[in-house]
């Protein structure tokens, strides 16, 4: 058996702005998702014969990693509630592909890669992986799952579900853990890991340490309605080809969430809470609010340094930056919302299991 996880994310500031390049930020959060490989008779998926049709992630992924590789059976586990703003899908690619690298092993060549996707090497993430013959010798489980090309791998598959229209920013935090920052500019002060480039957008992707920041929660609130990305993501085109002024809104979610990234650094909570709900404000505006998250943002707001909505909108979470997680944890329950509760900066991906691996030997 062969098993990988990773968390979801929060985004503390700038979603759906960053669909047109202005700079976001994202954490991974406590909670995870799950999944296990074993060789099978036939392809499962929890027990049940897979069809690509429902699992399209997984299916993109198995193109890309396990063509015409022996069948499986696929495990999904999980406590990020689906279709949430939580990341659960990003989170169940970057997990399936350290699964599916894991068991298939990496070809090396000269102590190199002689097989993969990864950010050192030029090319688009749909030319396919940069790849030579047979290297002259394999890598074996743990050791030759990467974070760079999950995060890769699953940016590819994420934009390919919302119409090509998808930053890396759910994907970067899923595979990497801690904190994401996303700009159009590489940032002086942030730790720049690589560019990506889609659609005629560019993101450089930088991490952020908060392992000093320990005195504050985030606690999560539920509106239990579930809103596909896609969907809110092409609302928001729409409404900017219809209306162009309200481009002033996404340029000023921009703005807002530098001020947020600066604050962060200085570790100034106040200021990211006052930040975080300045720019709920203009998301509000965006029309990617509901009434259901604007209940549960009034009932955290008088315990919180800050409260937003997170993710696409329509549905799905609002989050509130807290001090007293348990106090605004019962407000929101009492509101109606369903909670959980991370810290700020969660770990990255993970291979929990690689006793089994190789599962497969493309290469013999
Ligand atoms: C979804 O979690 C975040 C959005 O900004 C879409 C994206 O970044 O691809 C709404």
């Amino acid at each position: 058996m062969v098993q990988a996880s990773a968390p979801g994310k929060c985004i503390l500031f700038g979603e759906h702005a960053v669909v047109y390049g202005q700079p976001a930020v994202a954490v991974a959060i406590d909670q995870r998702m799950s999944v296990e490989l074993s060789l099978s008779n036939d392809w499962r998926i929890d027990g049940m014969s897979f069809h690509p049709d429902r699992h399209p992630h997984v299916e993109a992924l198995k193109q890309r990693l396990w063509d015409l590789g022996p069948a499986l059976s696929i495990k999904i586990s999980g406590n990020i509630p689906p279709a949430s703003g939580l990341g659960s899908s990003a989170a169940l690619s970057v997990a399936a592909s350290a699964a599916l690298r894991c068991a298939r092993g990496r070809q090396m060549v000269d102590d190199d890669w002689a097989e993969g996707w990864t950010a050192a090497r030029p090319g688009s993430i749909y030319d396919g992986p940069w790849t030579s013959s047979k290297g002259d010798s394999v890598v074996n489980g743990a050791d030759c799952v990467d974070e760079d090309e999950c995060a890769i791998l699953a940016h590819a598959v994420e934009a390919y579900a919302q119409g090509g229209r998808a930053s890396p920013l759910d994907s970067s935090a899923c595979a990497h853990g801690g904190c994401i920052v996303l700009s159009d500019k590489i940032e002086d002060n942030l730790n720049w890991i690589y560019t990506r480039s889609l659609n005629g957008v560019s993101w450089h992707v930088h991490s952020v340490d908060l392992s000093n920041i320990d005195d504050v929660w985030l606690v999560i609130g539920s509106t239990g309605i579930h809103a596909p990305t896609s969907e809110q993501v092409e609302k928001v085109a729409n409404l900017i080809k219809e209306q162009p002024g309200k481009m002033r809104e996404i340029e000023t979610i921009g703005i807002v969430s530098r001020r947020g990234i600066a604050a962060l650094m200085n570790g100034d909570m106040e200021s990211v809470g006052r930040a975080m709900s300045e720019n709920h404000l203009l998301l509000r505006s965006l029309g990617v609010s509901c009434p259901e998250l604007e209940v549960l943002i009034s009932a955290a707001a008088p315990s919180s340094l800050g409260v937003k909505l997170t993710g696409a909108g329509g549905g799905g979470c609002m989050i509130a930056l807290t001090r007293n997680p348990k106090m605004t944890s019962e407000a929101i329950e009492l509101a109606g919302g369903r909670t959980l509760i991370s810290k700020l900066a969660s770990d990255g991906m993970k291979i929990d299991n690689d006793d089994k691996a190789p599962l497969w030997n493309p290469h013999e």
